[in-house]
């Protein structure tokens, strides 16, 4: 049984005292990480207060990129060595307004995950259509094309404790979530090219979010479904009260 993953993406929003109001209200209302892993996605600026903020409680703290080099003459960037020294535990990778807006390629994202696994950070890998492809019946080869990027040259082992969000870029904001069987659908078919190209065991282990309007109302059904083992939240993730009843649906 795979254990699900609700992440809350805040994406560029909030300043540091509603940041840390927000992880006051949740850290200690969150269901047990035993039962669901509950992670909040925050801006660079504020990971450091949020991490010592939510020391020693199940709720974790995850940033929304970074660099694949240690370290060096990158201006602006921030490396897997600052975050895992601030006690982060989790790193979005991939996201499709990375991708679009800020030139992330395949590649960048490949070196990117090596960099997370090389200082014990879990990855959350960011794949998924845009209205364009999916009209055109691309889905299924451009997310296989991405996942296949993504995990190039990862063990088994590394394989297994990547998550993998797929994220139409359709639904993401847009008030329009996948179906529920559109979803399952590309998941489905993301654990099958993972047993293919990896191995069957990590196939089976490796958790897939769904991501895409997301909202209290409808992420049980998404849940249900037999290959989507969390949610990466953007929208209804801002408020406390909405992320616990997200977090509490992972837990059912
Ligand atoms: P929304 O939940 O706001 O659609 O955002 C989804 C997303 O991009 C999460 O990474």
């Amino acid at each position: 049984m795979r254990k699900k993953v609700i992440a809350g993406n805040w994406k560029m929003n909030k300043v540091l005292s509603e940041a840390t109001q927000f992880v006051e209200d949740t850290k200690n209302n969150v269901p047990s990480s035993e039962q669901v892993e509950s992670v909040v996605c925050a801006p660079y600026p504020f990971l450091h207060a949020l991490v010592e903020k939510a020391q020693g409680t199940d709720l974790k703290v995850a940033a929304q990129n970074m660099h694949f080099e240690e370290n060096g003459a990158f201006t602006g960037e921030v490396s897997p060595v600052m975050l895992k020294d601030l006690g982060v535990t989790y790193v979005v990778l991939g996201h499709s307004e990375r991708r679009e807006l800020f030139a992330e390629t395949d590649e960048t994202v490949n070196k990117k995950v090596h960099a997370a696994f090389n200082h014990d950070l879990t990855p959350i890998v960011c794949v998924g259509e845009t209205l364009e492809q999916r009209e055109n019946n691309e889905t299924m080869s451009h997310v296989e094309d991405q996942v296949k990027k993504a995990l190039e040259g990862l063990s088994d082992d590394q394989v297994k404790a990547t998550i993998i969000a797929y994220e139409p870029i359709w639904a993401i904001g847009t008030g329009k979530t996948a179906t529920s069987e559109q979803a399952n659908e590309v998941c489905t078919h993301i654990r099958n090219v993972v047993k293919e190209t990896v191995s069957t065991d990590a196939g089976e282990a490796v958790r897939i979010q769904y991501g895409g309007s997301v909202k209290p109302a409808n992420v049980d059904e998404l849940l249900a479904q037999s290959d989507i083992d969390g949610a990466l939240v953007g929208g209804a993730s801002l408020e406390a009260d909405s992320f616990l009843k997200l977090a509490e649906a992972g837990a059912k």
